[in-house]
C-alpha cells in the first residue's frame, strides 16, 4: 500500500510532508508525550458488568497503594456542573455523566478513577478496587435486537413508491454490517493542567482543538477563552477524535481534585469501548427498474446500533438521495440501543454504510438485467443536478471516475457470467462500486507571521490528523505568493492560533484553503503598503499584482519594481509582519450542490478450498477537485482502501452476549487489514478544479476514499463465485 500510480499530472508536485520529519524522528509531540512539571497519572477502573447499578465500592486496598493521591467515584466526585441535570447533560452533548451516576450502561464504563504519582501505581490501585453490582441482562447483539425496533420516515418521500410498484425489474434484499473500530495508532490521551490563575491547559488527542475548548467549557462551566488546547501532532483519527471522550473530562476532574497536572491515557482495550466505533447496521434496499435498466425508484431502510444513554444515528440513507436519478424514493431509519459505548462518526460515516447496500443492490440488478454494472450506473447517474434539491452540481465527475477506472482495470477482462474465470483452486472476479460525499466547507481563519529573512509561518488552529493539511497549506501559500516552499513554515493544532473548525467531514482542506488564500492576500497587501513608502509604484497595488520571493517583493509588470525585504524592514522600522484573515462559504452554497466522488474497481481471487479472498488489484479514481498535493492525496485514498478491505473482509467487534464484554479488544485480537492484505493500490485523480467550492478548487478526499470500497469487493466476490454475500465482514466461513 501507500504507492500510487496516477497518469494525471497534479497541479502541485508531490512533496514530502511538512510534519514528516518531526513525526518519524519523535520530535513532534503527541498529546501523551508532553512533559509537565509535577505531573501525576489517572487511570480508569472499568465496570465488570454491562448493565445494572453499582451497589457498593470497596476502596481500602486501593488506598493503601503507595503514591495514590485520590480515588474518584460517583460517591465522592467533585461535582461537575454540566452533569448536574439531564437538561444540562444534553446541552454539553457529552452523553455519559462520568462518575455522576450509579448506573452502568456498558462493560468497561469508567466507574472509578485513581490518581497516583506514577502510571504503575495508579494502574495497580485501580485493579484493587472492588465493586458489587445489581446486575441487569445486557443487550449487546445488534442482529437480535433490531427486529423489534420500528422504522421512522427519514426525510421526505420523493415522488411515490406507488409509482414503481409494477416495476418489471425489482431487487429486494437485506444487508448487514458488523460494528468496527477506528483505533488510530496514537492513543487517546489528555494532559490537564490548571494554572495558578485558574486557566486550564489541555494537551489532547483530538481532531479539533476548538471543539475541545467549547465542550470542556460547557461541561465545567468555565469561559472558553480560559482554556488552551494543544493538538499539534495527531497520530490518526478516522473520526474518533471528533468528540471529547472520558479521558478529556476525567483528566480535567482529576487535575482539579489533586491540584496537580494529570495525564490520562486510555489503554488500547479501553479505546475499543470509550472512543466510539462504526455502529453495526442492518439495511433493506428495494430497487425498481425498467427492462432497459433505468431506475424507477428505491426504498431504503436502515437501522444502526447506539448506546442506551445516547442516541447516535448514522446518515445511512443520505447517499441514496445523491448519486442516481431516482424519481421515486423513500427512506426510513431508526436506532437500536445497546449496552455498548456510544458509536461515532468513522471514516465516510453513514455513506460508507449506505453505499454497501445500495451499490450491492445495483450490482444484483445488473446481473438480473444481464447488463454491465458500469453501463447500468452510467445510465442512471445524476451528473448535472443534485436529484434531491435540484441545484446544479458545482462539479461532478463521477461518470469520468467510473469510465477511467474501468480502463485502468481493463474491465473487458471481466466476465458477465459469475464463476467463469478460474486458475487452479482460485476463482477470479471483478467488482465495481462508487462513492460520494458532500464537498463541505466551513469558516476558518489563518495567520501569517513574516520575518525579515523572508521566513513565513502560516498558522491555524486546525489540526492535521495525517491528512496532509499542513503540507497542502505550504503548497497553497507557495502558489498564492510565489515564496519558495523552504521559506514557508506551518503551525497547526493550538487553540491560540487563528480559529478553525475540526478536521472532519472532509472539510479541512476545503475550509482552510479559503483562509490561506485570504491571508496570503492580506500579506501581499500589507507588503505593498510598506513597499509604497520606498517605491510609489506599489501605491494601490492589488494583492494579485504582488509577487514574493525570499529576498523581496515585485510587481507583475514589465518593470518588476523589485523592493527588498531588508529595505521594507528598515524603512518601516519593523520587527516582523503579522496578518490574519478569515474565509468561509458564501452565496454559492445556496446556488450549487457540492460533491466529491470515487469509483472503486477491484479484482479478487477466491480460494475454493479455504474461502480466502485476496484483493489482487484495487483501483480508485477520485474526483476531489484540484489536487493540491498528489502524494498525501493519494495516501489518503490508499489508506481508506486498506480500511475498506478491512471492512469488507475482516473487521468486526464482538461483544460476548452474556457478559457484554468485547472479545479480542486489542490490536492482536481485532482482525484488520495490514499491508499483506492489500495489493499496490492504484489511485488516480480527475484533478479538475471545482469552480465554486473555494479559492483552491480542492474538494475533500478524506471520507470518500472508503465509500464504495467494501461493496466493490463484495460484488467482485459474487462475480468470482456466484455467491452473493450480504453480511460484512465476508470471512472465509461465509465464502465457502
Ligand atoms: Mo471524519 S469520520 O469526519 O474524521
Amino acid at each position: 500500500m501507500g504507492l500510487f500510480n496516477t497518469k494525471n499530472k497534479a497541479a502541485g508536485k508531490p512533496d514530502g510532508r511538512v510534519e514528516g520529519i518531526a513525526k518519524v524522528t519523535g520530535a513532534g509531540k503527541y498529546a501523551a508525550e508532553y512533559k509537565v512539571d509535577n505531573m501525576c497519572h489517572a487511570v480508569f477502573a472499568g465496570s465488570t458488568i454491562a448493565a445494572g447499578t453499582i451497589k457498593s465500592i470497596y476502596l481500602d486496598n486501593a488506598k493503601q497503594v503507595e503514591g495514590v493521591l485520590d480515588i474518584i467515584t460517583h460517591l465522592n466526585k467533585p461535582a461537575v456542573p454540566g452533569f448536574a441535570s439531564e437538561t444540562k447533560l444534553k446541552e454539553t452533548r457529552f452523553g455519559l455523566p462520568l462518575f455522576h451516576t450509579d448506573k452502568v450502561y456498558f462493560r468497561n464504563q469508567p466507574v472509578a478513577m485513581v490518581v497516583a504519582d506514577t502510571l504503575e501505581n495508579a494502574t495497580y490501585a485501580a485493579s484493587l478496587i472492588e465493586f458489587t453490582y445489581q446486575e441487569d441482562t445486557p443487550t449487546v447483539d445488534f442482529k437480535k435486537a433490531h427486529p423489534s425496533v420500528p422504522l421512522k420516515m427519514q426525510g421526505k418521500e420523493r415522488g411515490s413508491l406507488d409509482a414503481w410498484s409494477n416495476a418489471p425489474q425489482v431487487v429486494d434484499q437485506q444487508y448487514d454490517i458488523a460494528a468496527e473500530v477506528h483505533n488510530p495508532m496514537e492513543m487517546h490521551a489528555t494532559i490537564a493542567h490548571w494554572t495558578a490563575d485558574d486557566k486550564l491547559v489541555l494537551y489532547d488527542k483530538t481532531q479539533g482543538v476548538v471543539n475541545v475548548q467549547r465542550t470542556i467549557a460547557k461541561i465545567f462551566e468555565i469561559p472558553q477563552e480560559n482554556i488552551e488546547v494543544f493538538s499539534e501532532f495527531v497520530g490518526g483519527g478516522f473520526g474518533s477524535g471528533l468528540r471529547v471522550w472520558t479521558n478529556g473530562v476525567g483528566a480535567v476532574m482529576a487535575a482539579k481534585a489533586v491540584k496537580r497536572p494529570v495525564k490520562l491515557m486510555l489503554t488500547r482495550s479501553q479505546m475499543f469501548s470509550l472512543t466510539g466505533y462504526r455502529p453495526a447496521a442492518w439495511q433493506r434496499v428495494k430497487l425498481g427498474a425498467d427492462n432497459d435498466g433505468k431506475f424507477l425508484g428505491i426504498h431504503h431502510q436502515g437501522k444502526n446500533g447506539t448506546s442506551v444513554f445516547e442516541p447516535f444515528q448514522e446518515g445511512i440513507t443520505s447517499i441514496t438521495r445523491m448519486v442516481y436519478n431516482f424519481d421515486n424514493l423513500k427512506a426510513e431509519q431508526s436506532i437500536v440501543p445497546l449496552n455498548l459505548g456510544t458509536p461515532t462518526w468513522m471514516r465516510g460515516p453513514g455513506d460508507c454504510t449506505g453505499a454497501f447496500a445500495v451499490e450491492c443492490a445495483i450490482d444484483e440488478l445488473s446481473y438480473q438485467l444481464n447488463m454491465d454494472p458500469v453501463a447500468l450506473r452510467l445510465k442512471n447517474f445524476a451528473i448535472t443536478h443534485d436529484p434531491e434539491n435540484k441545484k446544479p452540481y458545482s462539479s461532478n465527475f463521477i461518470d469520468e471516475c467510473i469510465t477511467k477506472g474501468a480502463e485502468m482495470i481493463d474491465w473487458k477482462q471481466r466476465k458477465q457470467q459469475p464463476g467463469a474465470l478460474t486458475e487452479g483452486d482460485w476463482k477470479i472476479g471483478y467488482g465495481v462500486a462508487v462513492g460520494m460525499w458532500g464537498a463541505g466547507r466551513g469558516n476558518a481563519s489563518a495567520g501569517i507571521t513574516m520575518e525579515k529573512d523572508g521566513t513565513m509561518t502560516v498558522k491555524t488552529a486546525m489540526t492535521d490528523i495525517g491528512t496532509g493539511t499542513g503540507t497542502a497549506m505550504q503548497n497553497m501559500t507557495h502558489t498564492f505568493t510565489g515564496m519558495p516552499k523552504d521559506k514557508i513554515k506551518i503551525a497547526l493544532g493550538h487553540s491560540t492560533l487563528p480559529t478553525a473548525g475540526s478536521q472532519g467531514g472532509s472539510t479541512g482542506l476545503s475550509s482552510i484553503s479559503g483562509a490561506v488564500s485570504a491571508v496570503c492576500d492580506a500579506l501581499k497587501k500589507q507588503l505593498a503598503d510598506y513597499a509604497a513608502a520606498i517605491n510609489p509604484a506599489y501605491k494601490d497595488a492589488k494583492p494579485a499584482d504582488v509577487l514574493l520571493s525570499a529576498t523581496g517583493v515585485s510587481l507583475k509588470t514589465d518593470k518588476n519594481e523589485f523592493v527588498s525585504l531588508a529595505d521594507i524592514w528598515q524603512k518601516n522600522n519593523l520587527t516582523d509582519i503579522s496578518v490574519k484573515a478569515s474565509s468561509g462559504p458564501g452565496a454559492e452554497r445556496q446556488q450549487y450542490a457540492f460533491c466529491c466522488s470515487t469509483a472503486h474497481f477491484v479484482k479478487v481471487r477466491v480460494n475454493t478450498k479455504t474461502g480466502k479472498v485476496k484483493v489482487e488489484r484495487a483501483i480508485c479514481v477520485a474526483d476531489g477537485g484540484t489536487i493540491v498535493n498528489e502524494k498525501p492525496a493519494a495516501n489518503q485514498i490508499s489508506g481508506a482502501i486498506v480500511g475498506g478491505i478491512g471492512m469488507a473482509l475482516m473487521e468486526e467487534i464482538h461483544a460476548d452476549e452474556k457478559l457484554g464484554n468485547l472479545v479480542g479488544n486489542d490490536l492482536a485480537g481485532y482482525h484488520f487489514a495490514v499491508n499483506a492484505d492489500a495489493p499496490i493500490i492504484e489511485v488516480a485523480f480527475i484533478n479538475k478544479p471545482d469552480p465554486y467550492v473555494n479559492p483552491s478548487g480542492a474538494k475533500g478526499l478524506g471520507e470518500v476514499g472508503i465509500i464504495g470500497c467494501a461493496p466493490a469487493i463484495a460484488n467482485a466476490i459474487y462475480n468470482a463465485t456466484g455467491k452473493r454475500l450480504r453480511d460484512l465482514p465476508i470471512t472465509p466461513d461465509k465464502v465457502l
